[in-house]
């Protein structure tokens, strides 16, 4: 049973469910679908500075649809937050946004994703350097298994950012700053990235992000391993990227969506239900399952 969202603000570390209470959970859900959820997405999905445009993104794990007709526009230097029921699609949608999905065999994307205008589904579309730009961190810390500067040097190292050292110093600099992190790691910078503490583990992860300039960050529920002090820290930090970055982040908690984000989307059974400023789905939502939701009537 999953905890009352607007209690809750920080969740303990997720374990995986395992898949046949999930399946049949979301068997019976799929039942109310037709009588519960819009045909089309409530709020406005147009943004009139779209970094990325998605339109009839539909996700599908080998004949199991999970993701169903979401149309959304994510706006440049804004933090835009998911949210939704566990199993509602939040990842695989957020997934889809820099292809990571493509690593899922079973996975199939329909539909169109447009960064600045360039489909990112198109053949021709080499991932590599779209996943520089479109970076990703993960709901656990993961940093490599090297030192705290050599994590954040692998990305401008693979991509032949710096020139020489001096270069590359800078870049590694700068990004721990900006990762907030700097301050706490400058003396130890040849120590393992994995002897850090949690929270400065996570700001390690966005600095590596940060490191190959990307225009957007994406982050599946960057706060839920962390305790209180360092989830502030990240929101924080959130907050003073989005002068640079656009932030799509996926969270449980609805304290954190109103704290970071400038706009809010409703995800319910797969279908994008509503999305709007994120005061106003806070405060006014116009579907009676954002309502629901927001209130902790389910979730
Ligand atoms: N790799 C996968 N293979 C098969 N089905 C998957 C896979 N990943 C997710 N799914 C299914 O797709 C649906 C959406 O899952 P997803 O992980 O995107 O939900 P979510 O909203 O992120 O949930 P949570 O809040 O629990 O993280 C679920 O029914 C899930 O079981
Ligand atoms: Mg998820």
């Amino acid at each position: 049973m999953e905890a009352n969202p607007m209690t809750q603000d920080i969740r303990p570390e997720i374990t995986p469910e395992p898949p046949a209470p999930r399946e049949a959970a979301s068997a019976a859900m799929s039942e109310a679908r037709s009588a519960e959820v819009p045909d089309t997405t409530f709020g406005v999905i147009e943004h009139p500075d779209p970094i990325i445009n998605c339109r009839d993104v539909n996700v599908f794990y080998g004949d199991k649809q999970a993701v169903f007709d979401v149309n959304l526009d994510i706006g440049r230097h804004q933090v835009i937050s998911m949210i939704g029921p566990s199993g509602c699609g939040k990842s695989t949608f957020l997934r889809c946004l820099n292809r990571m999905n493509d690593t899922i065999d079973i996975a199939r994307v329909t539909g169109t994703i447009e960064l600045d205008g360039q489909n990112i589904y198109d053949p021709k579309i080499d991932v590599v350097p779209l996943r520089a730009r479109v970076g990703m961190v993960f709901q656990k810390p993961n940093p490599f298994p090297k030192s705290i500067y050599d994590n954040v040097a692998y990305g401008p190292r693979i991509h032949g950012l710096a020139k020489d050292k001096v270069e590359l110093d800078e870049i590694v600099r700068t990004s721990l700053e900006r990762a907030g992190l700097l301050g706490e790691v400058k003396d130890r910078l040849d120590q393992p990235g994995t002897g850090l503490s949690g929270g400065q583990q996570q700001r390690l992860c966005i600095a590596r992000a940060i490191a190959v300039s990307p225009d957007v960050i994406l982050m599946d529920e960057p706060c839920s391993a962390l305790d209180p002090i360092a989830t502030a820290k990240i929101e924080d930090l959130i907050d003073e990227l989005r002068e640079n970055y656009t932030i799509c982040i996926v969270t449980h908690s609805m304290q954190q969506a109103a704290r970071v984000s400038q706009r809010t989307a409703y995800f319910h059974l797969g279908y994008l239900v509503e999305v709007g400023e994120t005061d106003k789905i806070f405060t006014n939502p116009t579907h009676k399952l954002t309502e629901d939701y927001i209130t902790g009537r389910f979730g």
